[in-house]
């Protein structure tokens, strides 16, 4: 718990810094939310979710992402909005997939979302964002990767190529292809080879899978989501933020329609992404009304935790008390109650009592070890002289006075 608290503490400060604001909801849902979202989903619904009946006979799903939940909520209170609205989140979501490094059945995902902006610099604001949220954690910019692309570019570049081959690919083909390219990664070049031709003609599956990104950019840069790109790279360049345009990133859910983007560990010991996101323009269409454009990114606590283990950048974060209050003897424990309170109350620092029956010496080695800075000595000399001293256990210093003296030493 201690090093989730810190993760979340980073997480929400610095989407705070950047004035996003943070909302909750329930971790159920109907289970239509995500079926609405095209037949294609049914699968992932019915194969990566913990979906079941409730006692009213209805279908209900653990929310597997929080996307559909924040659109929904943002359409519904549209007319008391002010857009552009940037909210975040910190939900559990929940997937039935097979754990592993880097996955498991629930995690904990930070989500930052921001809703009706189109403008280039809201893409270029919410991958400064996450950039902001990696480096906040002490990472430095070469132990990790952004990599961007855009939806609508990966799907006509995928028709360019069919093109240039003579053929037409139908949209269902072209879902079917990125859904394939999403997988890449967890295929030998044979198998990705075989299952593209398995959707499309040999000689196009043959271009698709050789196309280089000089060749794509040859061949898109007159497309204006092309264009798009190469302005929202530019516009992180000038905000000192290095991005790496990836031809082969496309994103495994359907609703993605703009820009985007992942972000990598480079060391080798975690290839799962750390964070995922993009521009969807008409997911809360869905619930009525016009559009609402929204973009933003999910970023989970088992990946960043990963990362920051593997970059040593988790230093030991103690949520032990500052000062611990040793009675010698249980006849003190009352005593050393009260002081407590007082070092509580003026000192603001947090303090417990040792009521245990062990020995002063152990009493005093297990405070140590668990990373307590101070212990104060309670015994019958000291309360009838009342006179303590405060020990600091990890430099060589004590201070000895009455209680007033020595609370005045935590607030000066
Ligand atoms: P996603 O790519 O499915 O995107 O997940 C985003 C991040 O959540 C991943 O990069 C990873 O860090 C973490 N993650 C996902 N699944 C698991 C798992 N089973 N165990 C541990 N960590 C996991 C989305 O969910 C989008 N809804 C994000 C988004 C928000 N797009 C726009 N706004």
């Amino acid at each position: 718990m201690a090093v989730q608290r810190y993760i979340f503490d980073v997480w929400s400060k610095t989407a705070e810094s950047f004035g996003y604001e943070r909302y909750d909801a329930s971790v159920l849902e109907p289970s239509d939310l995500y079926k609405a979202k095209g037949a294609e989903n049914e699968e992932l619904v019915n194969e990566q979710t913990y979906t079941f009946t409730d006692r009213g006979d209805r279908e209900v799903t653990l929310r597997p992402e929080m996307t559909p939940t924040v659109a929904r909520m943002v359409a519904g209170r549209r007319r008391e909005l002010s857009f552009p609205v940037r909210w975040y989140s910190i939900p559990n979501l929940f997937r039935y997939e097979r754990p592993q490094r880097g996955r498991l059945r629930e995690h904990w995902q930070l989500n930052c979302d921001m809703f009706g902006a189109t403008d280039y610099t809201a893409d270029v604001e919410i991958i400064a964002l996450a950039h902001a949220i990696i480096k906040n954690f002490g990472a430095n910019d070469t132990m990790f990767e952004i990599r961007i692309n855009n939806k609508e570019l990966a799907q006509e570049t995928i028709k360019k190529i069919a093109s240039e081959e003579g053929e037409y690919l139908d949209e269902e083909q072209i879902k079917k292809v990125i859904r394939l390219m999403d997988r890449e990664a967890k295929l030998s070049a044979v198998e990705y080879l075989d299952q593209m031709s398995k959707i499309v003609p040999r000689d196009v599956a043959n271009s698709l899978c050789e196309t280089t990104l000089e060749e794509v950019s040859k061949l898109m840069e007159n497309v204006p989501s092309y264009q798009n790109l190469i302005e929202i790279g530019k516009g992180l360049a000038s905000l000192g933020i290095v991005t790496k345009l990836d031809s082969h990133l496309v994103r495994g859910f359907d609703y993605y329609t703009g820009t985007i983007f992942e972000i990598f560990d480079v060391s080798g010991q975690n290839n799962r992404a750390m964070l995922g996101g993009g521009r969807y323009d008409n997911l809360t269409e869905m619930f009525g009304g016009e559009p609402i454009s929204g973009i933003g990114f999910g970023m989970g606590d088992v990946t960043m935790r990963d990362f920051l283990e593997t970059h040593n950048l988790l230093n030991a974060n103690s949520t032990a008390p500052t000062l611990m209050i040793i009675p010698t003897d249980p006849t003190q424990n009352l005593e050393a109650q009260k002081i407590a309170q007082q070092f509580r109350h003026n000192a603001d620092i947090a303090v417990a009592v040792d009521i245990s029956t062990k020995k002063i010496g152990k009493k005093i080695s297990d405070a140590s070890e668990k990373m307590v800075e101070y212990v104060l000595v309670v015994g019958e000399d000291e309360v009838r002289d009342n006179q303590y001293t405060l020990k600091h256990l990890h430099e060589d210093n004590k201070k000895t006075g009455d209680i007033t003296t020595l609370v005045a030493h935590f607030r000066d």
